[in-house]
């Protein structure tokens, strides 16, 4: 089956596209170093010929709710516009336990693409995880000020990308659902500290500064706003586990 992977070329979709070659299947990757951008929709023209399912996995590195909206909108807007008119079966999107709860910038931008997902024509899973362990990795080169690294004071049940990877997978290959049950990972954390562990595993002794974010949204994930109540999958993969094997 040929499935298009947008994003195909980051964290979480490399591994999709991995997982969908390992059985058999004929992933498309969309991303700007496959030639497609698709904030201006350049290079999307024909790509979706053919394709049964999109997997929405694209991301930008931003704070900015306005920034993130633009951005999570606009592409995905392509996606729906461009799957609609090919005639794709099944658009899959990845998104975040408790992005409702939590008007932090990026997250808004988030539950503006989730919106537009649910009013599009495409008929659409949308799967909520946690973080990765590997968001860990990401904060280590998002955060730095200076020669240190100042991290959210942020609770998290954190799951192995590999296995949200194989999930997203499953339900591409699957009939649409709408709102899926939630995925999360099977122990909870605090970020700041799975970021120091990382470090240390690193060798790196570089100091990690904890700052609550203002507002509802610094205590929402502060307080476990992003933990999924009732996960309908949880991970097996603990962080320690993951950390070991790097
Ligand atoms: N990271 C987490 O802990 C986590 C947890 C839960 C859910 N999620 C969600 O999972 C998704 C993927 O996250 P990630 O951390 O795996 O992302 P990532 O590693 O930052 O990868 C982002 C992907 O988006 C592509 N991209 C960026 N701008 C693009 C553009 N203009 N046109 C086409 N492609 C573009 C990038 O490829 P190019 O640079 O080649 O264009 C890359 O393949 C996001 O929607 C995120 O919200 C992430």
């Amino acid at each position: 089956m040929k499935i298009a992977v947008a994003g195909g070329t980051g964290m979480v979709g490399a591994m999709v596209v991995d997982q969908l070659k390992a059985r058999g299947h004929e992933p498309v990757v969309l991303a700007r170093a496959a030639g497609v951008d698709l904030v201006t929709g350049g290079g999307l023209e024909d790509k979706l010929d053919g394709v049964e399912a999109v997997v929405d996995v694209t991301s930008t590195a931003t704070i900015s709710a306005k920034v993130a909206t633009e951005f999570f909108t606009t592409t995905t807007g392509h996606l729906l516009q461009a799957g609609y008119a090919a005639g794709v079966r099944h658009h899959v999107l990845l998104s975040i336990v408790g992005i409702d709860v939590t008007p932090f910038g990026y997250y808004v931008g988030k539950l503006a693409q989730e919106e537009l997902v649910k009013d599009g024509k495409v008929p659409f899973t949308i799967i909520r995880a946690t973080q990765f362990h590997e968001f860990a990795e990401q904060m280590i080169e998002r955060s730095r000020v200076g020669p240190v690294l100042v991290v959210p004071r942020m609770r998290s049940a954190p799951i192995a990308a590999a296995e949200v990877a194989a999930l997203l997978a499953d339900v591409a290959l699957g009939v649409p659902r709408g709102m899926a049950p939630e995925v999360g990972g099977p122990r909870t954390e605090s970020v700041p500290d799975m970021t120091r562990r990382l470090l240390r595993k690193q060798g790196s002794r570089r100091p990690v500064l904890t700052a609550r974010l203002v507002g509802k949204a610094g205590r929402a994930m502060a307080t476990g706003a992003l933990i999924p109540a009732n996960p309908g999958t949880v991970g097996i993969q603990t962080y320690d586990e993951w950390l070991e094997q790097r």
